[in-house]
């Protein structure tokens, strides 16, 4: 199964510092063994896709990409919202659809997620699907319950056959410095697998991501079914950034 590694910038980079940023990327990319069984994918702001997209046509081994956030109609009277099939035009493989932020800020339900999941797959983009559980959740043994919950419903109109990958993010380690342990990785990852297997969707990596860093991604990524790695903070500098990516081969 394929190893991602993904840099979400949030709200993050103007289109300057995107080209500073891959201008020290193409020196360090290399050297990292990226390849079929190894990818990196950047969900830069909506604003900076038509950017990767011309780097990527001029330096394109390197690299996928997406957006943050898609709606779920191609287009049409929805103003601010970002079209999927645009950024499949310009040359995007992934769309990041229910990352905790979209989902606690932006009020983004289950219902509306799977809805957004199936115009994804259907247009041959790949979503990288966010779940996880809240501190108050964890506190009250309710993990296992909400990961399934949110498979369940987030999956509910999957295409099947379709390509997905899943990011397992705590809501309490993002952001917050504060890691999952590796205990608490490996129980929630397992569990994930089992419910997507029910599901019938076998081949799908599993990401961890929250407060991922270069000191914890090697034992992190030594975890059976983590299949890489979600990161904000840590991926907004490249060399930061490639040193998880090398954390990560195993
Ligand atoms: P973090 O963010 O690595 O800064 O904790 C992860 C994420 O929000 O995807």
């Amino acid at each position: 199964m394929k190893t991602w590694i993904a840099a979400n910038w949030k709200l993050n980079k103007s289109p300057r510092e995107t080209k500073a940023y891959f201008d020290q990327w193409f020196l360090l990319a290399p050297a990292l063994g990226l390849g079929p069984d190894l990818g990196v994918a950047f969900f830069p702001p909506a604003t900076s896709l038509d950017l990767l997209s011309q780097i990527q046509q001029r330096e394109g081994l390197y690299f996928s990409f997406g957006p943050q956030n898609c709606y779920s109609e191609v287009s049409g009277a929805f103003t601010g919202e970002v079209s999927a099939a645009v950024a499949k035009d310009l040359g995007a493989d992934f769309v990041l659809l229910g990352h905790s932020e979209r989902r606690s800020l932006f009020h983004e339900k289950d219902d509306l997620l799977a809805q957004k999941l199936r115009l994804v797959q259907s247009l041959g983009l790949k979503p990288m699907f966010c779940i996880g559980e809240s501190l108050q959740e964890r506190q009250r043994g309710e993990t296992g319950e909400i990961l399934r919950r949110q498979l369940r419903e987030g999956l509910q109109h999957a295409v099947q056959g379709s390509a997905l990958v899943v990011a397992y993010e705590p809501v309490w380690a993002i952001g917050t410095g504060q890691v999952a342990s590796l205990e608490q990785v490996a129980e929630a990852h397992a569990l994930i697998r089992e419910e997507l297997i029910s599901l019938g969707q076998n081949e799908v990596p599993i990401l961890y991501g929250g407060s991922v860093k270069a000191e914890n991604a090697g034992p992190l990524a030594r975890i059976p079914h983590v299949n890489g790695f979600l990161v904000g903070g840590a991926s907004l500098e490249p060399d930061s950034f490639a040193k998880i990516v090398k954390a990560a081969k195993v």
